[in-house]
């Protein structure tokens, strides 16, 4: 055996293979292309499903790969056994009608015995019970010996996932020795890992249909597939996958992070592999464009992560961590996959939010749920009941799977049923919502009658701007009639129509309907239950149903929502270029005026981004790209790679726009011929408006002139006044701003200089009452600080004295009084004195001895106040 690095082993594979005619593919991405029946990649041959059944052509007979995949079918294995992961890499060689099994045999063994230089005595061979022509080839033909090679039935030796290519297939093991096994007399088939499952050769044959039927594949195929962590943990003598390189640097890093050594414990080793295996997954995973959610392969990632982030807090972990754990992991594997270098900040970014995001309900969740397991405890059951999975599922983002997890842990089940149930009621409710609401909306209805009545409505827009059509019906307050005049609103159906109904983000067009005898005004124009809806208000004469009429949309607005229609599609493709593939609409509206575009992202997009994107659009502007319309199949657009909006439904037959060759997209929407009617594309601003939902608004042709032209007015009028020139106004302002500054502070240093000089003549101009220097003022303008400060200055003045300040400040009146320490001895104290001044001023405050402050809200009644404050002194 040859000791080698796991890049040296995946290396070697590519080049044995490619040395025997294979082209080397890259790894496809593991969020499946053209595939709807998978959520991931989860084997070699998964990305080459079509060459397999003759669907699409294979660039070469002969492929090698090193495949990402994802299964996370086992997912509680991992860490406990020596070999389960979420992901790994599958070295694999296909054929295409090519080869069959003799090169297929012929070459595995050779690259395992002389490449790797794995001992013959101890590779085992399993083969499909009926395969006697794989037998003669093992046998007789390389030379196994007889009792190394065992048949097996269908459910070891055939192999299928799911639907597609399948057939049967022959496995080469590596006895690792007794050591390994479970006990003396294990055999082949053992789950244990003394027969470590290296190679698995399938012969494909058949493809499996939806209905479990097998039909023969048009060629005979080749599809082979060895788990690269496996090769390595024999090379590099790992007892486990996890003692290899691949996975060694992560278990350091996270080991270095804690008070946890690898091997301390059991307990603790498999939250370290957990976390270790985990982190691979979700780095691969979002590097290829999944992102956490609810909902399918985003549930998935979301799921996996959560459930590391758990195993991090048993061991102590601060969380956010995983997030710094990606670098170790574009470390090991960013050399091969180039995809996650160039996407590591980003992949980082969005699994540290998903962190965040959880820790923030982690807490919370936990603590509900050992209250539930508590109590369960204390009345003697052991089902966690489905509405508190479903609580816990959906108030605090705790996965099914990790509630049952932790529930088991603990000798708890879940109740499957319970929370399925508790699931299907969200779903009823939120569908008898939208029931109630449709049954509302009798028009609805109406207008499903007139469908089925009159047929779908007849789009012409694409080509024409105006038509002569027939008036098919009329609708008013939620009544079908059969005539309108002067004056009144209503809704028309039209045998065909030029007009556009709001659909896809884009407005509907307006426009006129005319006769001999009458106009009408299309204010707005909707498509319902299939039918396209004008919204008029007819001006002139009367219209019946039945009458033949001129329509004609405002091809001017047309033209202006077209541009901005078209600079969407322009944007969208800029943003997934300067941002990254993750980048998906959300939402968007599209009108003469302007456009707005909805789309994930988890940061704010910055300046430089945004010109960045800005610039690229403009480009292809000024590159006056062409745009084509095209339908076809649903399956033949996505094959093509066009972007669709996720989770719309769209029919069998969809509608591509090309722009050049920089943008695909289905859409229905109208367009400009080329990029160049554009004219220019200006981004107005950038906000976010939900979790990890950014929005763009922009303009374009004339509204993009406009705006700039109304910033440079702006500047303009601004360097007027500042009487500069517009390249000076910045550094203008700058200047302004220092000198204001100064001259605040002058202020404030003349402001105390005033007050302490006030304080004097007040001070000197003391009344006397019973004997002692009393200063009652009222000190118009200034606020509590003003007063207090003035208050403090005169006590300095007086050696011994009463002072009480108030002050008319817009609505309210505020007051201050302020008594020197030999008179509060003999009985004076502010407090009580401004509370009965207050009260005369319809307020009320008090305080200490020395100072107090009150308030009262009849500015009017200041003088009385302080007139009283006199009287109170005297009577004392
Ligand atoms: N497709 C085969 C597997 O995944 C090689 O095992």
């Amino acid at each position: 055996m040859i000791e080698m690095s796991s890049t040296q082993i995946r290396q070697k594979f590519l080049d044995f293979f490619a040395d025997k005619g294979h082209q080397v593919l890259p790894s496809a991405p593991l969020v499946p292309q053209n595939d709807p029946t998978l959520l991931w990649i989860n084997a070699g041959m998964a990305p080459f499903k079509d060459y397999f059944n003759g669907s699409a052509t294979p660039p070469n007979s002969r492929i090698v790969t090193s495949q990402k995949c994802i299964r996370t079918n086992d997912i509680t294995n991992v860490g406990k056994t020596a070999r389960h992961h979420t992901f790994f890499e599958m070295l694999g060689n296909f054929s295409f009608g090519d080869y069959f099994k003799e090169e297929a045999i012929d070459w595995a063994y050779q690259f395992l015995t002389e490449e790797l230089g794995l001992e013959e005595d101890k590779l085992w061979i399993s083969i499909y019970k009926d395969d006697d022509r794989a037998f003669e080839i093992w046998h007789h033909e390389i030379g196994v010996p007889q009792d190394r090679i065992v048949r097996m039935d269908k459910d070891e030796n055939f192999w299928e996932i799911g639907i597609g290519p399948c057939g049967p297939c022959s496995e080469i093991h590596y006895d690792r020795g007794i050591d390994f096994g479970c006990d003396d007399g294990c055999e082949l088939g053992c789950d244990c890992d003394r027969y470590l499952e290296v190679w698995n050769l399938v012969f494909t044959q058949y493809n499996k249909t939806v209905d479990g039927e097998y039909l023969d594949l048009p060629n005979k195929n080749i599809d082979t597939g060895v788990g690269l962590e496996r090769l390595a943990s024999l090379l590099q003598e790992a007892p486990t996958n996890f003692e290899t390189d691949l996975f060694m640097p992560l278990i350091e890093f996270i080991t270095q992070n804690c008070d946890v050594e690898y091997g301390q414990s059991e307990e603790t080793d498999l939250s370290i592999k957990v976390i270790a295996d985990h982190i691979r997954s979700i780095t691969f995973a979002i590097g290829d464009g999944a992102l956490p959610s609810n909902e399918g392969r985003g549930y998935v990632v979301r799921r996996v992560l959560r459930r590391a982030v758990r195993y991090a807090k048993v061991l102590g972990l601060e969380v956010p961590f995983l997030h710094k754990i990606v670098a170790i992991v574009v470390d090991i594997m960013g050399e091969h996959y180039s995809e996650l270098v160039k996407r590591e900040e980003q992949i980082m970014k969005i699994i540290k939010q998903e962190e965040l995001r959880f820790e923030e309900t982690l807490e919370q969740g936990m603590n509900i749920l050992d209250e539930v397991i508590a109590e369960l405890e204390e009345d003697g059951l052991k089902q966690i009941p489905g509405d508190k999975v479903f609580m816990l599922y959906d108030t605090y983002g705790f996965p099914a799977e990790l509630t049952e997890e932790i529930a088991l842990e603990q000798g708890f089940e879940v109740d499957h049923d319970g929370f399925e149930e508790a699931m299907q009621q969200q779903r009823n409710r939120a569908r008898e919502a939208r029931e109630d609401y449709d049954q509302g909306h009798s028009e609805l209805e109406l207008f499903k009658g007139l469908r089925d009545e009159l047929g779908v409505s007849k789009f012409i827009g694409y080509d024409h701007k105006a038509a002569t059509t027939e008036v098919l019906a009329i609708v008013k307050d939620e009544q079908e009639i059969t005539k309108i005049t002067t004056g009144e609103e209503a809704k028309i159906i039209l045998e065909k129509t030029p007009f556009y109904a709001e659909s896809g983000g884009q407005v509907g067009d307006q426009g006129i309907i005319k006769t001999d005898c009458a106009s009408l005004k299309v204010i707005e124009v909707q498509e319902v239950a299939d039918i396209i809806v004008h919204q008029v208000e007819l001006e002139r004469g009367s219209l019946e149903v039945g009458e033949e009429v001129e329509v004609e949309i405002a091809s001017g607005l047309r033209a202006a929502t077209a541009r901005n229609h078209t600079a969407t599609h322009l944007l969208q493709q800029a943003l997934k270029e300067v941002l990254g593939d993750h980048v998906k609409q959300s939402g968007s509206l599209v009108t003469p005026e302007r456009l707005r575009f909805d789309f994930t992202h988890f940061e704010a997009v910055t300046e430089e981004q945004l010109c960045k994107i800005e610039e690229i659009v403009n480009q292809k502007v000024i590159a006056n790209l062409a745009m084509v319309t095209e339908k076809m199949e649903l399956e033949e657009a996505k094959q093509l790679g066009a972007t669709a909006l996720f989770g719309e439904k769209y029919g069998e037959q969809v509608r591509i726009v090309k722009i050049g060759d920089y943008s695909l997209e289905l859409c229905g929407g109208t367009h400009v011929d080329y990029t160049g009617e554009i004219g220019f594309f200006k981004i107005l601003d950038e906000s976010g408006i939900a979790a990890g939902v950014r929005r763009i608004e922009a303009v374009t042709g004339q509204a993009g002139l406009n705006y700039v032209q109304q910033q440079e007015d702006m500047i303009a009028d601004l360097a007027d006044k500042l009487r500069a020139n517009p390249a000076e106004v910045v550094d203008k302002v700058d200047s302004l701003q220092n000198k204001v500054k100064s001259l605040q502070k002058e202020i404030t240093g003349l402001k105390d200089k005033l007050a302490s000089s006030q304080s004097e003549d007040l001070a000197s101009q003391a009344e006397e009452i019973n004997g002692i220097d009393v200063v009652i003022d009222e000190a118009d303008g200034l606020d509590n600080t003003g007063l207090r400060k003035m208050g403090d200055n005169l006590k300095q003045e007086l050696d011994s004295g009463i002072i009480i300040l108030g002050s008319k400040l817009k609505e309210k009146v505020v007051f201050v009084a302020m008594i020197t320490d030999d008179l509060v001895e003999q009985g004076y104290h502010a407090g009580e004195i401004i509370g009965q001044v207050a009260q005369v001023a319809g307020g009320g405050g008090g305080g200490r001895p020395t100072m107090a402050q009150a308030g009262g809200s009849q500015p009017d009644k200041l003088t009385a106040a302080l007139e009283k404050a006199r009287e109170i002194i005297a009577g004392v």
